[in-house]
């Protein structure tokens, strides 16, 4: 069992949380007014969940949001992450506002704030409006400025209580695993379009944190990248360059954008054929300040050059004797470490929090009614070490959100992985706290002290 770090290894004023996201856990999808997403559609298609199913019941988290909330008061979260559903609150994509899409929003703030819970808000974890899709999607400039009209009437109704944004959640997983995996909403393997989506997502990121800036100038506005550390997984200079490749590809191409307005010249070269166009004043918009950056951290990517497949050139190569998880990733605390040091270094972040983390098992319910998943207790303990590390190191890390509150909705896995701190029960609803949940609870009350 890898043991916790200390807690005052963490600063004063340090968070502790979770995280969700809108699709993955409320259910209610046809609500309230609720308008559909790509992922409605998307889920819908034959094959594309792993067990045929949809976010449609979820968690049943819109009807049961109260109780969720004691949950997370007894465990001793100090902070939540969860994102808005742009479909509920403007079913259209822009336009007509349904006013009980932000009313729910404003009970679960309320909610929060009323158990000593920070609210942080994300504003696009992954649920585009069907009509927007249906208008061309993050393939057209539009997109960008209909999320930033979206943003605004978020800030302007729970501005004065959200203590954090973030504009997007994984721009990189939306517009790859989306465009050129085919794993995600809306589905497809086009590099030029990949590039197109991401490139007018990171404009919607700028243009949002314009139009919230502007309903409220001292609101903390940020985004949320996941991050990935790459290896090479034998000697050999045509694996250090695959290495830089997927590393380019993967982290520099929006960190860069963010932080240095340009894209990296190495992998903008090997675009070259499909780069999308930019407008003059774009990556001024994209790398405009903010104040803080989420970070989502899982695994590292291990690799060997591998001529034959689609760019970045990489087959993935187990780690003999490392530890995978259910949805076979690699727990990596060290990887964790090597981000925040790497991020503080090349991108000097205001301040910075993990978003996410966690891992993925087969937990079940013991008969005494208990969750014994140690294999998460250790991912756990070993990550948070890793910020204790970083934060030893100067690194302006302020808060740590677990991946995930509860299990739930794992895309294009279905509820075939378990995420979570809390096990869910989806035939009737039962949240039952899993041993990792007890932990941490244990670590944040030693914390508080
Ligand atoms: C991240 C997503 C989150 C969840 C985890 C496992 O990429 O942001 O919604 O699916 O992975």
């Amino acid at each position: 069992m890898t043991a916790f770090p200390s807690p005052a290894a963490f600063p004063a004023g340090f968070q502790f949380g979770a995280a969700t996201s809108a699709y993955q856990i409320e259910g209610a999808a046809a609500e309230d007014g609720r308008g559909p997403s790509w992922w409605d559609t998307f889920a819908r298609q034959p094959g594309r969940t792993r067990d045929a199913s949809t976010g449609d019941v979820a968690c049943d988290h819109y009807h049961r949001w109260e109780q969720d909330l004691d949950l997370m008061r007894d465990l001793g979260l100090q902070a939540y992450r969860f994102s808005i559903a742009w479909p509920r609150v403007l079913p259209e994509g822009r336009g007509r506002l349904n006013p009980a899409g932000l009313d729910f929003y404003e009970r679960l703030v309320d909610g929060l704030l009323a158990r000593g819970i920070t609210p942080y808000a994300t504003l696009y974890h992954w649920d585009l409006p069907q009509p927007l899709a249906d208008a061309g999607g993050w393939q057209v400039r539009e997109t960008a400025e209909a999320f930033a009209e979206y943003s605004a009437h978020a800030m302007r109704r729970l501005g004065d209580r959200v203590a954090r944004w973030a504009t997007l959640n994984e721009p990189r997983c939306a517009a790859f695993v989306g465009h050129y995996e085919d794993r995600h909403a809306p589905g497809g393997t086009d590099l030029g379009k990949t590039l197109k989506a991401a490139h007018h997502m990171l404009l919607g990121h700028g243009r949002a944190v314009q139009a919230m800036r502007a309903e409220r100038p001292e609101a903390s506005l940020g985004i949320v990248l996941d991050v990935r550390p790459y290896t090479a997984a034998a000697p050999g200079p045509e694996h250090e360059v695959a290495v830089r490749r997927a590393d380019g590809q993967f982290n520099r191409w929006f960190l860069d954008a963010i932080y240095k307005g340009r894209y990296p010249d190495d992998i903008a070269a090997d675009y070259a054929a499909v780069m999308p166009t930019i407008e003059p004043g774009d990556l001024t918009l994209i790398s405009q300040p903010i104040d803080q950056l989420g970070i989502n951290y899982y695994t590292r990517g291990n690799v060997l050059h591998a001529p034959d497949a689609r760019y970045p050139h990489v087959a993935e190569q187990r780690v003999p004797g490392a530890h995978y998880s259910s949805i076979e990733w690699e727990d990596w605390p060290e990887g964790l470490y090597r981000m925040l040091t790497r991020i503080h270094r090349d991108y000097a972040p205001k301040a910075i929090y993990v978003a996410e983390n966690g891992a993925a098992e087969n937990d079940t319910v013991d008969g005494d009614g208990r969750c014994r998943d140690e294999a998460r207790v250790n991912y756990m303990a070993g990550h948070l070490a890793a910020c204790a590390r970083a934060l030893a190191e100067g690194v302006p890390l302020d808060a740590y959100l677990a991946w995930s509150l509860m299990d739930n909705f794992e895309w294009g896995r279905g509820y075939t992985q378990r995420f979570g701190i809390v096990h869910v029960d989806y035939a009737t609803q039962r949240r039952t706290p899993k041993d990792s949940s007890l932990a941490y609870r244990d670590f944040i009350s030693a914390f508080r002290k």
